[in-house]
Formats: structure tokens, sequence, C-alpha cells
């Protein structure tokens, strides 16, 4: 999509849509809606005043047809409520806008912004509003043999006025893109079948990634992964016909910067769970495709990076996997010793994600990062405890989890806190090893991540749950569609702008 930003008069330009946000506290006397009143002989706003249109309901939309008076062919008004406008509610807009085009497969729209009056950063802003367009307008029809859209939109041009110069708009815009061609890659790997997006294949996907936009990376198949002595990993893995692969992107900025100690990010890459010997009923395992939306979300948040060029090195781990029953499943009662030495004896095989990411957090420590950062779809509970549309935050410096979630705000994205509440420790206290990888029915989000931070030393660490978000199976209000969302992607970004 190509998207645009000007500052000439909105007039001048002609497309089929022209898209008007506007304020509960100003839009009667918004300086363009007189004059395309005027230009319409007084029709609009009589009709507004008719269909009793209010701007102060937020999202609340009225679309008009021009008849060929104005070089648009319709205009659509939008509500934007009276409330102070966030990094979201711009993110929700733009979504809005989009779906609301593709309804009518407009390929060519334009909107006028008065960002002042919105009251928010210009930039910030016109970034939110390009994901918006972008996630708006993803199409996943891989397995379509029919009914393929070819409804794009093709070309979204902004005016605005000086006070946002061109190259500041332009570099919003760009930004913008990037982080959404990091989404759109996410989604892609989260939406593609268990059968096709294998270990190997996210392996490879990322390579290709990593090529594109000038990143490190290292695959490493079994034989490397056991000299890792990553045995809860492996524990995971070896049922399944497909091999697992380890993969590591690093980006490296440029060199004139500073060296700053990186930060990780661990992905949970479990390429299908069907929960192994513990096996899920059939609806549990029907979307369990999504148990790699963590690794995807750092992969995604990885190639964003490579076109952001943050001044930090950012490194990112995947211990990719699949969790299988078969004759060479690891049982329930067995026990397994992690890269660190903790042995584990795992009560429940569908509690495989904080097995993979233990020994990953491990590995991810001996980078001696400034901090780490995990990121996913762990536990069933966290959704029980948030709903679908929120994530869980936790982690052992209250400072850094305070950064992410500001990052999450900054970002967009809506995070919860979590307590890791040192008294539930005494839950995963097993009778013969170290640990055991479950512990009660209560608290059972909180339970994994007390059970992560066994294994990420003194390093400043978050854990993300999202497993509410990070799939969904209709779509939600404000802006994540249905089936993969790209959740995490924008706050991993932020994060690492920081
Ligand atoms: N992948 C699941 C968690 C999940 C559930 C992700 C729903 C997305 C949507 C995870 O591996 C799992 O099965 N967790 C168990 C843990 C339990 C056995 C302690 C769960 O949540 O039931
Ligand atoms: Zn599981
Ligand atoms: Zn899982």
């Amino acid at each position: 999509m190509k998207i645009n930003y000007l500052t000439k008069d909105v007039m001048t330009d002609k497309s089929d849509f022209l898209i008007l946000p506007l304020l509960k506290k100003s839009w009667k006397k918004n300086g363009l809606l007189v004059a395309l009143d005027e230009k319409l002989d007084g029709l609009l706003l009589k009709a507004l005043r008719a269909d009793s249109f209010d701007a102060g309901k937020y999202l609340g939309s009225y679309a008009f047809q021009t008849w060929g008076k104005l070089p648009f062919e319709r205009i659509l008004l939008v509500g934007l409520g009276d409330k102070k406008l966030g990094a979201d509610m711009l993110w929700d807009l733009a979504y809005f806008v989009s779906k609301q085009l593709r309804l009518d497969a407009v390929k060519k729209a334009t909107m006028l912004c008065d960002f002042e009056a919105f009251g928010v950063d210009s930039a910030k802003a016109l970034q939110q509003m390009v994901l918006g367009l972008r996630m708006g307008d993803y199409r996943f029809e891989q397995y379509l043999s029919r009914n393929k859209r070819s409804d794009k939109l093709s070309q979204f041009t902004f005016f605005g006025d000086e006070k946002l110069s061109g190259n500041a708009a332009k570099k919003a815009i760009l930004d913008g893109q990037a982080l959404a061609d990091g989404i759109d890659f996410t989604r892609d790997l989260v939406n593609t079948t268990a059968e096709q997006m294998t270990p190997a294949k996210l392996a490879s996907e990322a390579s290709k990634m990593a090529k594109e936009m000038g990143l490190q990376i290292k695959v490493e198949s079994e034989a490397a992964i056991k000299k890792r002595k990553m045995g809860l990993y492996l524990a995971v893995a070896r049922a399944s016909a497909e091999p697992p692969k380890l993969i590591t992107v690093t980006y490296n900025p440029p060199r004139s910067a500073k060296v700053l100690k990186p930060l990780v990010l661990v992905g949970k890459g479990v390429t299908y769970d069907s929960g192994g010997l513990s096996l899920k009923p059939t609806a549990g395992m029907a979307t369990m495709k999504c148990d790699m939306a963590g690794s995807a979300a750092v992969l995604g948040a990885m190639k964003a990076i490579g076109a952001l060029k943050p001044k930090r090195q950012v490194i990112a781990i995947v211990a990719a996997c699949e969790n299988m029953p078969g004759g060479k499943s690891y049982k329930v009662g067995d026990v397994f010793t992690a890269a660190n030495g903790l042995s584990v004896e795992v009560l429940n095989t569908d509690a495989e994600g904080r097995l993979t990411l233990a020994d990953a957090l491990v590995y991810a420590n001996s980078f001696k990062p400034a901090k780490i950062v995990d990121v996913a779809t762990l536990t069933g509970a966290c959704v029980v405890a948030l709903g679908e549309y929120t994530a869980a935050a936790m982690g052992n410096d209250e400072k850094f989890v305070g950064e992410a979630l500001d990052a999450a705000k900054e970002a967009g994205e809506d995070f919860w806190q979590m307590p890791l509440n040192p008294k539930l420790k005494k839950l995963l206290k097993s009778d013969i090893a170290d640990m055991k990888n479950v512990g009660s029915r209560w608290g059972g989000a909180i339970i994994a991540g007390l059970f992560l931070e066994e294994f990420v030393d003194e390093t400043p660490w978050v854990h993300m749950d999202i497993a509410g978000p990070a799939f969904l199976e209709s779509e939600a209000p404000g802006h994540l569609p249905k089936g993969a969302t790209g959740f995490g992607v924008a706050t991993l970004v932020e994060l690492a702008k920081k």
C-alpha cells in the first residue's frame, strides 16, 4: 500500500473516499466540513442533522454520496468521541477506516487529519494510523482456491498542515510500514497450518527474513541442542517426526553506536501443541498451530528492528519443536535436567511451553544481556484471568516490568501486570526432583511465570503471556482481527527502541 502525506489543499486531491475524523467538541465548526457542505448545497449538514450523526460517539460513522459535486465519490465522517486519544485509539481508528473501505472495495482513499486538534503527537499518530490501515488490509488466502479478493487498498493519502514537516511525516510513515511488515510476517507465520509451519520451516522463514533484513542467523539441529544440554527442550521435542530447530537471530546496531549489552527476546515456538501424552481434547487442539505465536512475534519484531535500526543489539531466540504423543514421548512422571542443571519432574506433558522456554532462557543468559523478554502463548489460565484481548506481563524486576508496560501503552497494545507471588513457589516443589512443571489449578499463569523465573538468574526479565490475544476465533473490538493478530510485535519494537 502506498501511503503519502501532503500539506496541500485537500480539494486538489481526487479519490474514491474522503475520510474526515471529527472531534465531539468542534466538529460542527470544522472548516472543511463546512466547505464540503457548501459545495454540496447544504445537503451534507442537513443529512447529518436528520440522521442525528454524533461525533461524540467514538468510531460512529456516516457515509455520504457526493454525486460528482466533489473530487471524492463519497465522504466518510468518523466520530472521535471526547476522550483523550491514545496510541491504541488511533490504531483502532485507522483499522476501522480500512475495514469500511474494504466493504466498498475502495482502492484509493484520502483522509484529512488535524493532528494538533486531536491532541496527540502528529508523527506518532501517523505511524499508528499506518498500522491500522495495513492491519485492516491484510489477507491470508494461501489456502483458498476461489473467492480470493483483489480489492486491496492501493493508495492512501493523509492531508495535514505544515506543523508536521514533510520529512518527519515521511519517517513516521516508513516506521509505520516497517512495523506493519513485521506484524504481517508474524501473522503469516501463525496463520500457516502446523502441517506446513514445522520447526524446520519456521527456521527457513526466519533465515529468509534475516537475509532480507541484513541480520545474522544461526539454526542449530538436534546434535547441537544436545551439546547445549537442553534436556527439557529435547524432552518435549522427542516424540515428533519433525526435528527441533534452535534459532538465534542477531541484530547488530550501526558501528557508530555505543556498545550496549543486548536485549534478548525469547519466543515460545511450539509449532503444534497436541498436549503430548496429556493429550488435549479436539477442541483445544484445533487452534494449536498458534502455539508458536510468541516466536512469530519475536521474529516479526526482528524484521521491523532490522529496518528501524535501533541503537542496541537485539538477539532473538526460538527453541522450536512440536509437542506430540507417540512411542518416544516424554512420559508423565519422567524427570529431565535443564541446561542450568535444575531437574524437573514432568507431571503434565501439556505444560510443555515452560520446558522449552526454560532452556531457551538459560541460553539467553549466556549472552550476558541487559534485559530478557520472553513472549509465549503459555497458559489457558491467563486467558481465564484476563480475557482474550489482554496479555499478561510479569517479571523479576519491578522497574523493567514498568518499562515494558509503558512500552505497551506507547505501542497501543493491551497488557496487564500479574504478581509473581513468591508464596506460590512452594506449589512447584517435587518429591523427587528440584521442581515439577505444574502447580495447582489456581493462579496458573503466575505459576508458569514462577517456573520460568528459576531459569533467568539476576538479569531483569519480563515474561509476556499472550495466550489470549495472539490468535482470535472472532474479531475483537479495536484493532485485533480474527486469526493471527501479530500481538506483541509493536511492544517488543518499542522496547528495543528505548
Ligand atoms: N499452549 C498451551 C496454552 C494455550 C491455551 C495457548 C489456550 C493458547 C490458547 C499450553 O501449552 C498449555 O497447554 N498449558 C496448559 C498448562 C497446564 C497443563 C498447567 C493449560 O493452560 O491448560
Ligand atoms: Zn501445552
Ligand atoms: Zn503450548
